[in-house]
């Protein structure tokens, strides 16, 4: 019983005498306190070197990430040899390439002889793998359009080392939906979506590696918002009135009118005829003036009016009401009383209007 036990212990100490003392001698980028930093894209040398190396004994590189380890080489063999190389330039001296880090690359590398499952003949070295923001494309809202009222969720996604920092803003010095100028989230909720936040979101994202940004362009669908100056508009027989519907939609409309109620009938106006003259002009934004031109108005002329606009989101209306006047009006494109006017006149003239109603709704 004795003599077993000495013999045994005898065998440990031999056997510890002989372990393999495994280091890494080298690496490259340069590792600092067990660390290196590298860059994304770049590769990483790992030099391991063994003393008392016995034969028949494998020399292994595994990589260890939370609490998982994972088998890169056994001796000159990599197990996937797309992503890793093994050399041996001098005996006793393994070199590990990793080809082209990415930030999955991050971990403990470790440089092992394995004797039994006890063994402590290892060495590692820790990676970090730097990087500037990359997007995350599939996980980035792109250009879109959205119906008007509902919640939208913009998501901006990006991937870099230290985790980069993500901002929204818009542009334009128009304020987040959310009421702020900036945002730091990977989303930006917008509750119910209106027209008004429709235009170029930017979503910017940093770390010390480096920034990048994405502008992405938000459409509203919506009904056409109506507005007329005046409800009520007067003219003398025989002048010339416009009547004006100042629009915003979108998309534009598929069907544009004006229509006159008098007693039973319904007059629609489609298209310019006779003494009518009817308009559609396009600004920016989605915006358009719709009018009726009535030239030398006559007693039937005199009633209520309704434009009418339809989009795919909806059907919208406005009416204006035509009174008769003692005196002439003046017209509200030329400024003064006109007995007639044509086609041609009322469309050199409307970018007067149009210019006063953008200032207008720029200023409200
Ligand atoms: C943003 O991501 C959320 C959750 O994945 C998703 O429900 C939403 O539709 C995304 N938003 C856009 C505009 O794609
Ligand atoms: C980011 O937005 C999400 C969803 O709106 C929210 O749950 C989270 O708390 C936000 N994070 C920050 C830092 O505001
Ligand atoms: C409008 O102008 C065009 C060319 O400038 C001319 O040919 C046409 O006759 C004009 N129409 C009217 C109604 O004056």
């Amino acid at each position: 019983m004795e003599k077993s036990l000495y013999l045994f212990t005898l065998l440990i100490t031999f056997a510890s005498a002989q372990d393999p003392i495994v280091r890494i001698t080298r690496t490259e980028p340069e590792q600092r306190g067990n660390v290196i930093r590298a860059q994304r894209g770049k590769d990483i040398t790992i030099w391991c070197h063994v003393e008392n190396l016995r034969e028949n004994i494998n020399v292994r590189f595994e990589k260890e990430f939370s609490s998982s380890v994972k088998s890169i080489s056994r001796n000159e063999y990599p197990s996937d040899n797309t992503r890793y190389a093994i050399e041996k330039p001098k005996e006793f001296t393994w070199r590990l390439r990793i080809k082209a880090v990415q930030l999955t690359d991050s971990g403990v590398y470790i440089c092992h002889v394995y004797l039994d499952k006890y063994s402590k003949s290892k060495a590692y070295v820790n990676v970090l793998v730097n990087a500037a923001p990359v997007f995350v494309n599939d996980q980035t809202t792109s250009d879109s359009i959205y119906k008007n009222g509902y919640k939208v969720i913009l998501n901006c996604s990006t991937t870099g080392y230290p985790k980069p920092y993500i901002e929204w803003t818009r542009l334009g010095n128009a304020l987040l939906p959310i009421g702020r100028e900036r945002f730091q989230n990977s989303t930006l909720e917008i509750k119910s979506i209106k027209p008004q936040d429709r235009g170029v979101y930017r979503c910017r994202s940093w770390n010390i590696m480096g920034e990048i940004a994405r502008d992405i362009t938000v459409g509203v669908r919506f009904k056409a918002e109506i507005r007329v100056q005046n409800r009520i508009l007067k003219q003398k027989l025989g002048y010339v009135i416009e009547l004006q519907c100042l629009a915003e939609t979108n998309p534009y409309p598929i069907g544009l009118s004006w229509k006159r109620r008098s007693g039973s009938t319904l007059q629609t106006f489609t298209v310019s005829s006779g003494r009518y003259v009817v308009n559609a002009v396009k600004g920016a934004f989605n915006r358009f003036i719709y009018e009726l031109i009535i030239n030398g108005v006559q007693q039937e002329d005199y009633g209520e009016y309704t434009c009418e606009i339809n989009n795919v989101e909806g059907k919208s209306s406005a009416k204006i009401l035509l009174e008769e006047s003692e005196i002439p009006m003046p017209s509200i494109k030329r400024g003064i009383p006109r007995a007639s006017a044509n086609i041609n006149q009322s469309i050199s003239s409307i970018s007067i209007t149009l210019l006063t109603f953008f200032v207008a709704t720029l200023i409200h």
